[in-house]
């Protein structure tokens, strides 16, 4: 099949069985490859929707050269980064200043304006920076993944029905997500639950953090709990949290990479240690998804 351009590549992200974990805690331990998105992330199909729905609101024009603002921890900015390239938009993305380096480069290289935030004010530093952008150039338009509902829309309308599309006998029991924008953990287990109304839905956060009690500290597992409950995550679909260190996270990174030949981004590792976690509450043989965010490749320097 010949695309009109990279951005029709996105989505129908295959699922793969983790073999190792799955016998080391007698589960079905599944994994949804979004780290196979053009981009490398979940985040090129939020970007990508935003956009659209922008598009038909009549708030963006294509070729119009019009500014978008965005605070993006990086993979969102990608998103955002390849479809302005292919649409005729400007790129500002506010990142914190103790985000991946070699992200903030790719942005740059990708075109876009990168402007870091001070993380010492917060978790949340980058998207009131880009707030003060805005207020400043009422011509820049601020998607605001984390409260832009075509965020959560995307992953109930395409990313769930591709999952469940994989299941066409059987069901998840479990499923296991990190908690940024809440965008995917709301879309996809609004939709898995309403098919399969025992599945549970656990949520993942820095052992410093406790989200549902409002509570929030910085961290370094970029991409999750981003210091504030964001508006698009629906907190009814959360029945348990687990809190996960940086260090068990590059531990299980490296597990995934010797024994499953995964490359997992820190946050993604996060999920596999959360289903550690999770598994001594679950009978044998449970079946239990979570998905690959990002490769390890971004995050190299945190090895080092
Ligand atoms: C690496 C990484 N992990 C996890 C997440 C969380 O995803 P969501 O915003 O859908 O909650 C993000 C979001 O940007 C991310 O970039």
């Amino acid at each position: 099949m010949i695309h009109q351009n990279i951005l029709g590549v996105i989505g129908n992200t295959p699922i793969v069985r983790l073999n190792a974990l799955s016998e080391a805690l007698q589960l079905n331990v599944l994994m949804k490859m979004e780290s196979l998105n053009p981009g490398g992330s979940h985040k090129v199909r939020v970007a990508s929707n935003m956009i659209a729905d922008a598009e038909r609101k009549g708030v963006l024009t294509r070729g119009s050269g019009q500014t978008i603002v965005e605070p993006s921890g990086g993979n969102t900015g990608v998103g955002l980064s390849m479809c302005a390239n292919l649409y005729g938009y400007n790129v500002i993305l506010v990142v914190p200043d103790n985000y991946s380096v070699e992200k903030q480069k790719l942005l740059r290289l990708y075109g876009a304006q990168v402007i870091l935030s001070d993380s010492s004010t917060g978790n949340n530093s980058h998207g009131e920076k880009a707030l003060e952008l805005i207020l400043e150039n009422s011509n820049y338009v601020m998607l605001n993944q984390q409260r832009n509902l075509a965020n959560p829309e995307v992953h109930r309308r395409i990313t769930a029905q591709e999952i469940l599309d994989d299941f066409p006998t059987g069901q998840v029991d479990a499923y296991v997500a990190g908690i940024g924008t809440g965008g995917h953990i709301t879309g996809v287990s609004e939709v898995l639950t309403a098919k399969w109304p025992n599945m549970k839905t656990y949520g993942v956060e820095p052992e410093q953090c406790d989200l549902l009690n409002d509570k929030h500290c910085a961290h370094e597992i970029q991409g999750l709990s981003i210091g504030l409950v964001p508006d698009v995550l629906n907190l009814s679909c959360i029945d348990g949290m687990f809190k996960v260190s940086k260090q068990s996270c590059m531990n299980m990174a490296l597990f995934a990479l010797r024994n499953e030949s995964l490359s997992l981004g820190i946050s993604s590792a996060a999920n596999l240690v959360a289903i550690e976690m999770l598994a001594s509450q679950l009978p044998n043989g449970s079946t239990v998804l979570t998905m690959a965010y990002d490769g390890l490749e971004s995050y190299l320097s945190d090895f080092e």
